[in-house]
């Protein structure tokens, strides 16, 4: 599993990488977990007894027409995009076409399907933001719901674990290519603290007050003297205290350790965004 994380962790799965809906029904059959863009996982050194899905073919394939009526009251959305498409390629495709949807996600290494169950973003926006509608596919069978059928919010999308989103309609709003790309730079510059080297991006989500105050994890990890401190061969990073980062060969144990030093070392508790596997 290192080869499909960004973090580079993980031991042996049996990956099952699908192109259709027979393929993907055949490998529903056994235990699963389904993978996107592995940019959010800390994969066991053991590895994995489930099988791991990979959505390919017609989920990696996106229907997106250049029409001029795009974007109007009139029409104002078109195209489905298959939840395996990696979402900096489909960004990059939008703010060619000068189309406006999901640029407050710039930066985020995700696939589409996986931005949408995690609803990954910045301040600068979500994924549920720029969704018209997605098709969702689990053992009872298909369906198309819209955002407003589900308790989504912040790194959150409602949607069951194992219940695979293999398409998404987004909401479309015709702009130029050079406003998309300026709100793209917008909320690029939010991420230049951001260090370069391997991670699965934040460890824990901002935590909230009872008052509904927002406190920022990394914040409170770098205030707790963390930053530097190094376990095995990863680190939680001089940058930017939320991010651990593998400085080559890391274990998931050591990762494993560090998130258990920063819970011992933060007065305050904390909710992994990551995701264990197992
Ligand atoms: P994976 O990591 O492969 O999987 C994560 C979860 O999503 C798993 O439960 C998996 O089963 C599920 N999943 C994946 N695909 C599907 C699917 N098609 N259907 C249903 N479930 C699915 N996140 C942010 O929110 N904001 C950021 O700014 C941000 N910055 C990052 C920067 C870096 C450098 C990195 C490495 C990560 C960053 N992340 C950020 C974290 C990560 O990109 C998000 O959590 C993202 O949503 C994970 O998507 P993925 O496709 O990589 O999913
Ligand atoms: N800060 C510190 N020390 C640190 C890190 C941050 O003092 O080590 C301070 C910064 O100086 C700033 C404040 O904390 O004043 C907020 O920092 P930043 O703008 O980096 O935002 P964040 O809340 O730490 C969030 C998301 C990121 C997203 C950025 C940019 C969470 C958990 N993190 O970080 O998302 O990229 O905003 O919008 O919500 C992710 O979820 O994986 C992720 C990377």
């Amino acid at each position: 599993m290192s080869r499909f994380t960004t973090l580079g962790v993980g031991g042996e799965a049996e990956v099952w990488t699908v192109a259709s809906h027979a393929q993907l029904r055949e490998a529903m059959s056994a235990p699963y977990r389904i993978l996107g863009g592995g940019s959010n996982l800390v994969v066991a050194d053991e590895g994995l007894s489930e099988r791991v899905i990979r959505l390919g073919g017609e989920f990696a394939q996106s229907e997106l027409e250049a029409d001029p009526a795009l974007g109007t009251p009139e029409q104002p959305v078109t195209g489905w995009v298959g939840g395996g498409v990696p979402l900096p390629g489909l960004l990059r495709k939008l703010q060619k076409m000068g189309l406006s949807s999901l640029e407050g996600t710039v930066g985020i290494p995700a696939q589409l399907g996986g931005a949408i169950w995690m609803n990954a973003g910045t301040r600068f926006g979500e994924a549920f933001d720029g969704l018209h509608s997605l098709e969702i596919v689990s053992p009872e069978g298909r369906l198309v719901v819209t955002p407003t059928e589900l308790p989504w919010s912040y790194r959150s999308s409602g949607i069951p674990r194992n219940h695979i989103v293999t398409r998404a309609r987004l909401k479309l709003r015709r702009s130029t290519p050079e406003a998309v790309q300026e709100r793209m730079d917008a909320a690029d510059t939010a991420r230049r603290g951001q260090p370069k080297n391997r991670t699965p991006g934040c460890a824990f989500k901002n935590p909230t007050l009872p008052g509904g105050e927002r406190l920022g994890a990394g914040k409170l990890i770098d205030e707790a003297g963390l930053k530097g401190a190094r376990i095995g061969h990863a680190m939680i990073s001089p940058e930017h205290a939320n991010f651990i980062v593998n400085l080559g060969g890391a274990s998931a144990a050591d990762v494993h350790a560090l998130l258990s030093l920063i819970r011992d070392r933060v007065g305050i508790e904390l909710e992994l965004e990551y995701e264990l596997w197992p």
